[in-house]
């Protein structure tokens, strides 16, 4: 049998996929790494811990497997978006990384729109200037740190560092390039207008690939501290979200899927580069040849419920405090809450929004308050889906996928929120299976990515919306979003109360 490797270089771990043939994970590692937060909303990691881990963990995955390393043919990865890592003239990494959910660079953004011009800006970039997003981030460092930037000779996203340690080769694919807020998406190029504007040097961009395509082999330093052959091919991989739409089979026009991780995503696939969201919800370039997706995103899904039980319910684990929620009604009880712990992006771009939970009564129980942050991450997902459908999109079936399609309550509770089919698929790997799935279609194992994943993925459960459930959801949902512009201004005064 011969197999390929998928690596979903995450934010809080590295997780690594031993895939076959025939699409069966055969075996599989995380290796977790920290987030340095020296001061709110900071967010960095040092990518030399990406490196580490990775090694390790594929040292691992190698011995443990029993798989002969010959037999492995490819491999490939996914990688959180946005985050920025500085290379030198000798390709040495200038500083820690800021990731995507680093939110320090507010007064970039804005001079992005003064110097470029929004309008314009979403006409290139097809995204807003948002603080998460790389462009923003290169400002910052130039003019916070002159003289580390003045030391600038690449910048690279962090799975393409992190490839770079593997094969000693250096580029940026499409996917991924597409979340800095350099590229001109439509165009596949590097916007020399945006570069000329901000006043950035072009030739710190780096040369750009396909997600497909294959960029080196192992270098024999890498092969002798992992036990992975030399021969083995290496692919550009993809973003996060475009290797989970792989992972998913989001390969077809309409096809969408939602994903609940720390952050939630609701992504659908777009044929052509040219639809005009006005930047309402993110535009892509997909990993798939020549396709695009468009997605919005909830920046603290499955945190908001790690954040509840860290907080509420400290030592115990999800399913107890998940297996609660079957005993309040739709709705918790007359309690909302809105997701906005770390600010949101869709469909509010406010990085000073926070949290609420509104209708607070004696009478509620930590069920209830836990039942209303699973539907307040849901309800904000749905405005995603909301703005795709008003945009004329038609949204009968979405993927679930992540942590929010491990648990039944929450999947049925999807299926009546978005009012749509809920399919869960045999695997909920979405980004590790989607870089595993690039490796099989470069390898040459599959014509296209369409029949990979017509072997490789199959539908495992459906949920239907339940009509009572639906229209009180509906009401509810309803309610839901007045919320935010009830808390906006609110939540700015408070901003000067954080330390
Ligand atoms: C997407 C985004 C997140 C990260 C998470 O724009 O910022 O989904 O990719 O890894």
């Amino acid at each position: 049998m011969k197999y390929v490797i998928g690596v979903d270089l995450g934010t809080s771990a590295v997780k690594l996929l031993l895939v076959n043939k025939l699409g069966e994970v055969v075996h599989e590692v995380s290796k977790s790494y920290p987030l340095i937060q020296e001061k709110t909303g900071y967010s960095e990691q040092d990518p030399e811990e990406w490196v580490r881990q990775t090694t390790e963990g594929i040292k691992e995955l190698i011995s443990t497997s029993n798989v002969n390393a010959d037999d492995i043919e490819g491999m490939s990865f996914s990688g959180q978006m946005h985050g920025l890592v500085l290379l030198d003239e000798n390709n040495d990494v200038l500083r820690n990384a800021i990731l995507w959910n680093d939110t320090r660079t507010t007064q970039q953004c804005e001079e992005i729109y003064k110097k470029v011009g929004k309008e314009r800006f979403i006409s290139i970039t097809k995204n807003l200037a948002l603080e998460g997003f790389t462009l923003p981030k290169i400002l910052w460092v130039k003019e916070n740190e002159p003289e580390l930037f003045a030391k600038v000779k690449l910048f690279v996203l962090p799975k393409d560092y992190l490839r770079y340690r593997i094969t000693g080769n250096l580029e940026m694919e499409y996917s991924d390039a597409a979340g800095t807020s350099l590229l001109d998406i439509s165009a596949k190029q590097w916007s020399e207008e945006i570069c000329k504007l901000l006043e950035i040097n072009m030739a710190i961009c780096p040369p750009l690939v396909n997600s497909y395509d294959n960029v080196g082999k192992i270098t024999p330093s890498f092969a002798l501290q992992t036990g992975l052959a030399e021969s083995t091919d290496v692919f550009a991989g993809g973003a996060d979200n475009a290797c989970g739409a792989i992972g998913s089979g989001i390969l077809t026009e309409g096809k969408t899927f939602a994903s609940i991780g720390t952050s939630g995503v609701v992504l659908s696939y777009e044929e052509n580069g040219d639809k005009d969201y006005k930047g309402k919800v993110h535009y892509f370039n997909h990993s798939a040849p020549d396709a695009y997706y468009s997605m919005g995103v909830t920046l603290s899904a499955g945190h908001s419920l790690e954040w509840f039980k860290n907080v509420f319910a400290e030592g115990e684990d999800f399913e107890t405090l998940l297996s609660e929620i079957d005993n309040v009604p739709v709705g918790s009880n007359g309690l909302l809450f809105t997701p906005y712990l770390v600010g949101e992006r869709t469909p509010h771009a406010d990085s000073s929004i926070r949290a609420s939970f509104i209708g607070m009564d004696s009478s509620h129980k930590r069920r209830d308050f836990a039942r209303a942050v699973i539907e307040g991450i849901t309800f904000s997902l749905n405005e995603s889906i909301e703005i795709f459908r008003e945009n004329g999109k038609i949204i009968e079936t979405i993927y679930s996928i992540g942590g929010g399609a491990k648990n039944e309550a929450w999947l049925q509770m999807q299926a009546d929120i978005f009012n749509a089919t809920i399919v869960k698929l045999n695997s909920e790997q979405g980004p590790g299976m989607g870089a595993a799935m690039l490796a099989a279609f470069g390898i040459g194992w599959y014509p296209s990515l369409e029949a990979c994943a017509a072997k490789f993925l199959q539908e495992a459960e459906t949920y239907q919306p339940i009509l009572s459930n639906v229209e009180k959801y509906h009401s509810l949902f309803r309610i839901y979003k007045r919320v935010y512009g009830q808390t906006a201004d609110i939540n700015k005064e408070l901003m000067h109360f954080r330390s």
